[in-house]
């Protein structure tokens, strides 16, 4: 593999991007991994805008290194009653078993797709990278980033995902398999049956485009790296494997399945969000099925959720919160985020 390829593409002495994990890890993360010389990487889906502005702050003055920042693309949704109204027949015996008032209805999600407020942030930082997941932000806030020079990186789980980013002129793809932990970045087609596994994925990508692409997905230690590498990635994006890091913010339930037998059994689901997302399998996912019919589009069906999570968290439980994770947690280690950087690092040939 040429090293000139990811080197032009994220600036970086390795082939490894820190897999942004909204929710799970801030900048302190990130921060670790760029030092490390991999690609740290900054959720911005959860935060608001002041919140993002401070994260990246601490980024600037946490590293001169490359460092990228991350952003989902969706559209708003559109608020369906007949929907919520199922939905909250579904959770309401969990209202009443933890003596909890049943929430009311919002209209809006908390997750914030990529805007004109996030560009104005954007612009004081310029960061090297931008990824989106779930498609691409619309053409006007797209030249936005370009215009401040940032590579622009955006998720592909499909043939078709792929092509379809090479048209609208990403830089570099991030191929990711159905293995991965958290959200399937999907955005032309919702058919689940179309999404394939990394390896699978991966060299038929590499075909259909010329842009750089990146692997993701079930790839936690030097031999996974290297066989993506092998097979046409300019360099990997991994998530699990930086689960257990001090850097990491997971619950104590989360860290505790992750290190068990449990984490072996993971599936898609939409009960958290209202999107597919691969997490451990929790109570809440095996009472009412991972992927019910009556679930409210991404983000609305987290708003029912939230108050079963807070006291879900508060008693130390995991049976209401999403326990993200890829099918592959074997080698998630208590170490530090620059450690395992160069573990995974360690298996790529660089010229
Ligand atoms: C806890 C967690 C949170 C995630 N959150 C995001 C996110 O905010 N943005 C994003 O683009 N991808 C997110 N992902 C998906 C990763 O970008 C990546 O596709 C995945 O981690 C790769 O698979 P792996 O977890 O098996 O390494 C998340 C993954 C995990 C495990």
């Amino acid at each position: 593999m040429s090293t000139a390829a990811f080197r032009d593409l994220l600036g970086t002495d390795l082939p490894i991007i820190q897999a942004p994990m909204a929710g799970a890890q801030g900048s302190d993360m990130a921060i670790a991994v760029s030092n490390a010389g991999g690609l740290g990487s900054q959720p911005c889906a959860l935060l608001s805008p002041e919140a993002m502005r401070s994260e990246l702050e601490r980024m600037q003055a946490g590293t001169t290194r490359p460092y990228n920042v991350n952003f989902f693309a969706h559209r708003q949704p559109v608020f369906d009653a007949a929907k919520e109204e199922a939905w909250r027949g579904l959770l309401r015996r969990y209202y009443m078993e933890l003596g909890l008032e049943e929430p009311a209805v919002r209209r809006e999600g908390e997750r914030e797709p990529f805007g004109a407020a996030q560009l104005e942030v954007l612009s004081l930082f310029r960061p090297r990278v931008v990824s989106f997941h779930f498609g691409l932000p619309e053409p006007a806030l797209l030249e936005g980033v370009r215009a401040l020079g940032a590579k622009v990186l955006s998720s592909a789980t499909t043939v078709e995902e792929a092509m379809w980013l090479e048209q609208q002129g990403v830089d570099g793809i991030i191929a990711q398999g159905l293995e991965a932990g958290g959200h399937r970045g999907h955005f032309l087609s919702h058919d689940l049956t179309v999404q394939m596994g990394t390896f699978a994925l991966l060299p038929q990508i590499v075909n259909a485009v010329r842009v750089p692409v990146i692997a993701a997905g079930g790839i936690v230690n030097a031999q996974g790296v290297k066989a993506a590498l092998d097979l046409g990635a300019v360099a990997v994006q991994s998530g699990t494997a930086y689960l257990l890091c001090p850097e990491s913010r997971i619950s104590p339930n989360h860290r505790q399945v992750l290190t068990g037998p449990e984490a072996r059994h993971t599936a898609l689901t939409t009960l958290f969000t209202g999107r597919p997302a691969r997490s451990i399998l929790n109570r809440m996912m095996r009472d009412l099925g991972p992927l019910p019919p009556s679930v409210p589009e991404f983000p609305l069906a987290g708003n029912a959720v939230a108050p079963l999570r807070a006291e879900g968290a508060r008693l130390g439980s995991g049976d209401f919160s999403p326990l993200w994770a890829g099918q592959n947690a074997s080698a998630c280690r208590s170490v530090s985020a620059a450690e395992v950087t160069l573990a995974l690092a360690a298996g790529a040939v660089l010229d």
